[in-house]
């Protein structure tokens, strides 16, 4: 392919507007009357694009007249993001639906969405539709941009509205946003996975690949540094493939040189790389960038050979500690953490086992680690040598021991150093101190004074343990 990604038209994005502009009319006829606002309420139980997702629909929201809430209790709009990643997200997402049938009651005006990954594969939306009668609207990861049309058409018609998969999958620039912080932020610079991981479903409900305009990406960037952003993530499933559905040359390292070159006090940071295609272009570009964060998040997924070619991984042990081994070679003092599943089916103990000898060998910072979970209508999930419950527990127990040592030493090196944190003000579970990150995305602990959040701080860190840091504020 060598024309650029299908968009959604301006056309469609301006009858989007109308409608989300009608509705604001509609609403503003409502604060009059009552003298208050309706509210929305937006749960997101998803990853970093689902977060960004929920950002878009909040700007949205916010465009038809709603106020945000930070409670559904009092909302008139409340927007479920749905994750299908593992069975435990999809559980949740279904019981914190089933608590918004008593706000239902209490107030028949609200209207419920559901949207996400998990409401994008038909079982699951059949399953709304048959035991969660108060759901008014469900719709796909596809369909965001039709959100104000979505919410126009319950209004008026009443009916219950149901879109998983649209089966065509658009890029849609222009949409408002409406951003969580004034200082970290994400831009998704792809969308979709063309990879099949034979476990994942994520291929199943975020459609192909398509990359985003690189001058739009840029422009996002440049405002966000303008406006006083420190940190910004670029997001997609697989940012190595960034361009490849172009056809251009033109690749994510060549994207990042570029976004480099903007003037400022930031931080850039990109999620996920996929292992097959991390070049060592992109590894030297971010050597020798001002900008780009010395942190990469690189899954590993598996230690073992024969589990990474059932899992479709298409890179081998070898290639994936190259991978590490040149990027400390280039950046000594860069993080690198990963992502691990144990127990996939099939995995044996000595698969296991060179799981353990690999996060010895790569000494990651940190890791993700997470229980394999079969998902409907992937591969993996068909497998008949699917690892008992009770063998994949023990696994992951053994696994995060072996981690805690390795994160342990990793953070008991950076004792005495001075490192530049993030501040991100108090800390969510602990308001006495405040937290923040390192460029490696280590949580820190200090304290400090409200005017510090979203500020970098240069923070001596006294104390290294397995999961944070803990210093003091040098100036
Ligand atoms: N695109 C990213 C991963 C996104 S999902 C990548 O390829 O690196 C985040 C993580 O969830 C994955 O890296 C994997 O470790 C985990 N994961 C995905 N599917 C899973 C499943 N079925 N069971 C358990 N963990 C899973
Ligand atoms: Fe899932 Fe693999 Fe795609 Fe990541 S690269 S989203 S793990 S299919
Ligand atoms: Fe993200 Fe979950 Fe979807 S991890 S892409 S929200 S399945």
């Amino acid at each position: 392919m060598s024309e650029k990604n299908k968009t959604v038209s301006s056309a469609e994005i301006l009858r989007q507007r109308e409608y989300m502009n009608s509705i604001a009319a509609d609403n503003e006829v409502f604060f009059d009357t009552h003298k208050f606002r309706k509210k929305f309420f937006v749960l997101t139980l998803g990853c970093q694009q689902n977060e960004a997702d929920s950002e878009r629909l909040a700007g949205m929201a916010e465009a038809m007249g709603y106020e945000k809430s930070e409670s559904p209790d009092d909302a008139y709009l409340i927007i479920v993001n749905t994750c299908a990643i593992r069975e435990h997200a999809e559980k949740r997402a279904l019981s914190l639906v089933g608590q918004y049938k008593h706000i239902k009651a209490r107030n028949p005006e609200l209207i419920i969405a559901i949207c996400g990954c998990m409401v994008t594969q038909q079982h699951r939306s059949d399953e709304i539709k048959h035991r969660y009668p108060y759901v008014d609207i469900v719709f796909g990861t596809s369909s965001i941009h039709k959100f104000p049309e979505l919410v126009a058409k319950k209004m008026s018609e009443k009916k219950r509205i149901f879109l998983p998969d649209e089966k065509e999958y658009l890029v849609a620039e222009g949409i408002p946003v409406r951003r969580e912080s004034n200082y970290r932020a994400w831009v998704s610079v792809m969308y979709g996975c063309n990879n099949f991981c034979s476990y994942c479903i994520v291929p199943y409900v975020r459609g192909r690949e398509r990359s985003r305009d690189k001058d739009e990406i840029i422009k996002e960037v440049r405002e966000l540094v303008e406006s006083g952003y420190k940190d910004i993530t670029l997001l997609g499933q697989n940012v190595n493939s960034y361009g490849k559905d172009f056809g251009a040359d033109y690749d994510f390292a060549d994207l990042l040189c570029e976004i480099d070159k903007i003037e400022g006090d930031y931080f850039i940071h990109f999620m996920t790389s996929h292992p097959k295609d991390a070049t060592r272009k992109l590894i030297d570009v971010m050597a020798s960038s001002k900008h780009i964060a010395r942190h990469f998040h690189l899954p590993m997924q598996s230690g073992s050979d024969a589990v990474l070619r059932a899992m479709n991984r298409r890179y081998d042990f070898e290639k994936y500690i190259g991978i590490v081994d040149y990027i400390r070679e280039k950046m000594p003092d860069a993080a690198i953490t990963s992502d691990i599943i144990v127990g996939f089916p099939g995995e044996t103990e000595e698969d296991f086992e060179a799981t353990l000898d690999a996060l010895r060998r790569a000494k990651f910072d940190m890791i993700f680690s997470f229980i394999y979970s079969p998902r409907k209508g992937t591969p993996a999930a068909e497998s008949d040598e699917q690892i008992p419950d009770d063998i994949k527990s023990a696994r992951f127990d053994r696994l995060l021991k072996v981690q805690a040592d390795i994160s342990l030493a990793s953070n008991k090196v950076l004792e005495g150093k001075t490192l530049r944190v993030l501040c991100d003000g108090l800390s969510k579970n602990n308001d006495k101190v405040y937290s923040g990150r390192t460029e490696g995305s280590k949580i820190v602990f200090f304290d400090a004074t409200p005017e510090c959040e979203g500020k970098f701080l240069e923070i001596k860190i006294e104390r290294g343990d397995t999961f944070a840091l803990y210093g003091k504020i040098e100036k």
